[in-house]
């Protein structure tokens, strides 16, 4: 009885958080659309309330991936309200960077499942905000010793989204389309000596045009971070490059900004998606971080 109730109660509480985010976040600005828009409106709520059920079934991970410690074990968990990232303490870190705080916790507590079978790669590190908290989680992983992060990004400086993350920080700004790979070494060099840089594209982009292609030839990939862009073209690029070396039912892929399709109105090249859509049942789902842009999926094979 206790259990049917505490199901119960997780379902309604879902449905509640949908509702609320719906009509906080997307709907005010919308309340004078068209009829026949704001039938459009339930549609994609009532679509986004089904992909979240179905996407929560079978909350335990088959085979069980344990942290290295043997003290957690990796579950499913989507949209939670009190994921067990939630209690995680964020690894510091004074690198500007466009994470939310939740995504930091994320950061901070992913590491923890790295087994030591095959390289963690990070593509888009941007100043490596993100490459500093993950690499903070790796050092204290004694299954990452002697290893290095393999991070990727072409470093051209796009000053029209670039510079507005710069605002507050004392850091000069680099020139419009030119290399902030010096920027990124400084603000990382902390952590220089476990970091592997390679200046490359993922595919053509404003100013990277001449720069070599994303290239891999080491093997394994037991953890990937995609920070480098939204597109279909984008992501196919990395996936024909590096799935080749993904474990099967080992290799975690972090999409951020995959949870951009809920914005409303739909925005055309936000193609995350539809990206890991397209891969079927290769892409498993195993975490949609809440107040954040991210999900996590599991290799399949
Ligand atoms: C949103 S930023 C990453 C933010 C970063 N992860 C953080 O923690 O703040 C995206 C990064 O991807 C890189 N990028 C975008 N498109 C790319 C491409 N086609 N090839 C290589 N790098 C790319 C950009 O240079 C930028 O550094």
């Amino acid at each position: 009885m206790k259990t049917v109730l505490k199901r119960i109660r997780y379902e309604l509480g879902t449905v509640f958080r949908l509702i609320r985010r719906a009509l906080l976040r997307q709907m005010p600005g919308r309340l004078l659309l068209h009829w026949s828009d704001r039938a459009l409106l339930v549609r994609i709520f009532l679509q986004e309330c089904v992909r979240q059920r179905q996407a929560r079934q079978s909350p335990s991970i088959e085979p069980t991936i344990s942290s290295w410690d043997n003290k957690a074990v990796l579950t499913r968990s989507i949209l939670e309200r009190h994921p067990l990232w939630g209690t995680q303490e964020p690894f510091q870190s004074n690198i500007p960077g466009m994470l939310t705080q939740s995504e930091k916790q994320y950061y901070s507590y992913l590491p923890k499942f790295y087994q030591g079978q095959g390289d963690v790669v990070e593509l888009g590190p941007w100043l490596g905000l993100s490459t500093s908290i993950l690499i903070q989680g790796l050092l204290k992983n004694p299954l990452f010793k002697d290893r290095k992060m393999f991070v990727f990004d072409d470093f051209v400086w796009r000053a029209s989204w670039m510079g507005k993350w710069l605002q507050d920080e004392d850091l000069d700004e680099p020139p419009n389309y030119g290399s902030f790979l010096p920027l990124f070494q400084e603000q990382m060099k902390e952590y220089a000596e476990h970091l592997s840089v390679e200046r490359q594209k993922i595919a053509d982009y404003q100013g990277n045009e001449e720069l070599p292609t994303l290239s891999w030839s080491r093997g394994r990939i037991e953890l990937l971070i995609v920070d480098c862009g939204r597109q279909l073209h984008v992501n196919e690029a990395w996936y024909r490059i590096l799935s080749p070396h993904f474990i099967p039912d080992r290799t975690m892929i972090v999409m951020q900004d995959w949870q951009n399709f809920k914005r409303v109105p739909e925005v055309f090249w936000e193609n995350t998606k539809i990206f890991t859509d397209s891969k079927g049942d290769a892409l498993d789902m195993i975490h949609e971080v809440d107040n954040a842009g991210l999900a996590t999926f599991l290799y399949r094979g």
